[in-house]
């Protein structure tokens, strides 16, 4: 199988972060099923670099470096908090500068934080529609945490457990069915 990169994205503000706790356990749950470069990106490290600007134009060498990485991994496992029932202004501002075009047909697995169960939906009304923008391939089952789901922010529900290696599963298999789709598409092409 061949080697596949995975970077994971972290809208966590905190430290430590239930998200970046979250977004790592799923780029480990990835690179334990198939062979895999990982890197993380948080934004509490990036937003330096990010925030001087609003353009891409105006990126200086260290900000364009993080949004290429973005822009060339095979997988992205992207997770935020959930901040006034959406993703962190922070996240949405490296998005903002990633290149429209740079994601299409890209996996991306989703994953949030709360403070309470009840805004899980935030992965389907506020992320995914924002990976459909970018004609990103999202996978199927997204990974929220609530509370409970963590002794500060070590995960330590059973349930959460669970579909952080379900999720992580999915992801290797939607990559790889795309991968073939495109390889037919080009022989037929
Ligand atoms: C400014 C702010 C806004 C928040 N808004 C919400 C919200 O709308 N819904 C929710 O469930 N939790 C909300 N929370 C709680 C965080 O989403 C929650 O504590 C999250 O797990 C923190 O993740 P972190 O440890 O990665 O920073 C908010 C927290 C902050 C600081």
């Amino acid at each position: 199988m061949a080697r596949i990169s995975v970077l994971g994205i972290s809208g966590g503000v905190s430290t430590p972060s239930r998200t970046t706790a979250v977004v790592s356990a799923l780029v480990k749950a990835i690179a334990q099923r198939t062979p895999a470069d990982t890197g993380l990106i948080e934004i509490t490290e990036a937003a330096p670099s990010l925030f001087v600007t609003l353009s891409r134009y105006a990126l200086g060498a260290s900000g364009e470096a993080i949004i290429q990485r973005v822009e060339k991994a095979d997988l992205l496992v992207v997770g935020t908090p959930v901040y006034r029932a959406s993703y962190t202004g922070a996240l949405k501002h490296l998005f903002d500068l990633v290149d429209h075009r740079a994601l299409t047909g890209k996996t991306v697995l989703l994953a949030a934080t709360g403070g309470s169960p009840y805004h899980g939906l935030v992965l389907e009304h506020q992320l995914r529609p924002l990976f459909g923008f970018f004609g990103a391939v999202t996978v199927p089952t997204g990974v929220y945490g609530a509370p409970d789901d963590f002794v500060d922010a070590k995960i330590v529900g059973a349930a959460i457990i669970e579909r952080i290696s379900r999720a992580a599963t999915e992801a290797i298999s939607l990559l790889n069915s795309s991968d073939a789709n495109t390889a037919v598409a080009t022989r037929v092409g």
